[in-house]
């Protein structure tokens, strides 16, 4: 199957990787003729305990022969035991269930204006910020590149300079329903704001009634080496978005709220005919317990470290920042395109997020032994491309 005969009936809105992909297995995948490719995605930091674990893959074998969808009229086992999952992680936060980050973004936006009502209706995010490619998200989004071709977006929006906690200051004022930021912005290059900003962030919200919402979409289940990036910070969000690693590659997607905040939808508010559906509730649930049953969360901190330290040594790197499996390795030069094409042919897989940071963001499975041959594989497709 070659790129062009799939790719002939597709939208161009990605720019492809030459290679095809077939099968995965941990984080391994390998292209139809069964050459293995070292995966330092994890398909944009979604397959969180690797490709095809198999209590996942049994989890939604079995859930599939049982019931795969009834829509949110019915109550079902897996949605409900999801939700008291994530309510057990977040302090006790309520949950609506989508299919995507995007989604979760969406909910929380209209989530924050309805709590917030007539008089509060300003959303402040920040430069750089990335949310999703649907309406709301896309207003939300500090990326000009992805917005200016769409507008008029939805009104409503200001952007601050992110991590400039004066700029939010005079941002946030009495008719702001909230401030949505990433604890690091993931698209962005792996940006992480100094140790006090979020907690600035939340001090700022509290005097103006603005709630905090977080977006953990990239950041969230355990790909810093917490349940949650904010926990890093020491702030507590109003609301938390989270899809990606969730489901592990199925389609998931989950806004929580504090249940006072949540309170504000009634019925009718808000709906998702797929969200939550068994299968992906179920899948949920069993990336949950390999999380934790295999000890990821301390994994993912040891394996980060380790590529961290070995690239930070490379000379083409200007430096390497990031918490756990979310990495951003600077180059010197905006090379970034070379050198994934250059990992590839050493058989790994990295992701070129902007023109000068690889990003980094594998399996939270990932072992000490594949961090270790991923980080000099990496080191030295980079001294390749920038000698
Ligand atoms: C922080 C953040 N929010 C939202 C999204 C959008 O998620 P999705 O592509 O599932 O709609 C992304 C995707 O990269 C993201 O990184």
């Amino acid at each position: 199957m070659s790129q062009t005969s799939v790719d002939e009936h597709v939208m161009t809105t990605y720019r492809r990787s030459p290679i095809a992909i077939d099968s995965g297995s941990g984080c391994v995948v390998y292209d139809a003729s069964g050459t293995p490719y070292l995966d330092l995605v994890a398909g944009l930091a979604v397959a969180s305990v690797g490709h095809c674990h198999p209590r996942v893959v049994a989890a939604i074998a079995t859930q599939a022969a049982r019931l795969i969808h009834v829509s949110n009229l019915y109550p079902t086992a897996p949605q409900q035991e999801l939700a008291r999952r994530l309510a057990a992680l977040t302090g006790g936060m309520q949950v609506f269930f989508c299919n995507s980050g995007a989604e979760s973004v969406e909910c929380a936006l209209k989530l924050a204006r309805k709590h917030g009502g007539s008089r509060k209706r300003a959303i402040v995010a920040a430069t750089g910020g990335f949310h999703g490619r649907t309406f709301g998200a896309l207003s939300a989004t500090g990326q000009p590149a992805k917005r200016t071709a769409f507008e008029p977006t939805v009104p409503g929006f200001r952007h601050v300079e992110y991590g400039d906690i004066g700029a939010l200051e005079n941002a946030v004022s009495d008719d702001c329903a909230a401030v949505l930021l990433e604890p690091i912005q993931g698209e962005a290059g792996v940006v992480v704001p100094d140790r006090d900003y979020l907690v600035g962030v939340r001090g700022i919200c509290d005097r103006a009634g603005a709630l905090l919402i977080l977006d953990e979409v990239q950041t969230g289940i355990g790909r810093t080496g917490r349940w949650f990036a904010y926990e890093h910070f020491g702030v507590t969000p109003d609301v938390v978005c989270l899809a990606k690693g969730l489901g592990a590659g199925l389609p998931i997607g989950a806004c929580l709220a504090r249940v006072e905040v949540a309170a504000s939808f009634e019925v009718g508010d808000h709906a998702s005919t797929f969200g939550g559906g068994p299968v992906p509730c179920a899948a949920a649930t069993a990336v949950l317990d390999v999380i934790q049953d295999e000890g990821l969360l301390d994994q993912t901190t040891t394996t980060g470290a380790l590529i961290k330290d070995r690239l930070a040594s490379v000379a083409g790197v200007a430096e390497v920042r990031g918490i756990g499996l979310l990495l951003g390795v600077r180059l010197r030069e905006q090379r970034a395109r070379d050198v994934v094409s250059a990992a590839l042919d050493r058989g790994v897989l990295v992701n070129d997020v902007v023109p000068d940071v690889v990003r980094i963001c594998p399996p939270l499975s990932l072992s000490e032994e594949e961090a270790i041959r991923g980080a000099e594989i990496v080191a030295q497709a980079i001294g390749e491309v920038i000698p």
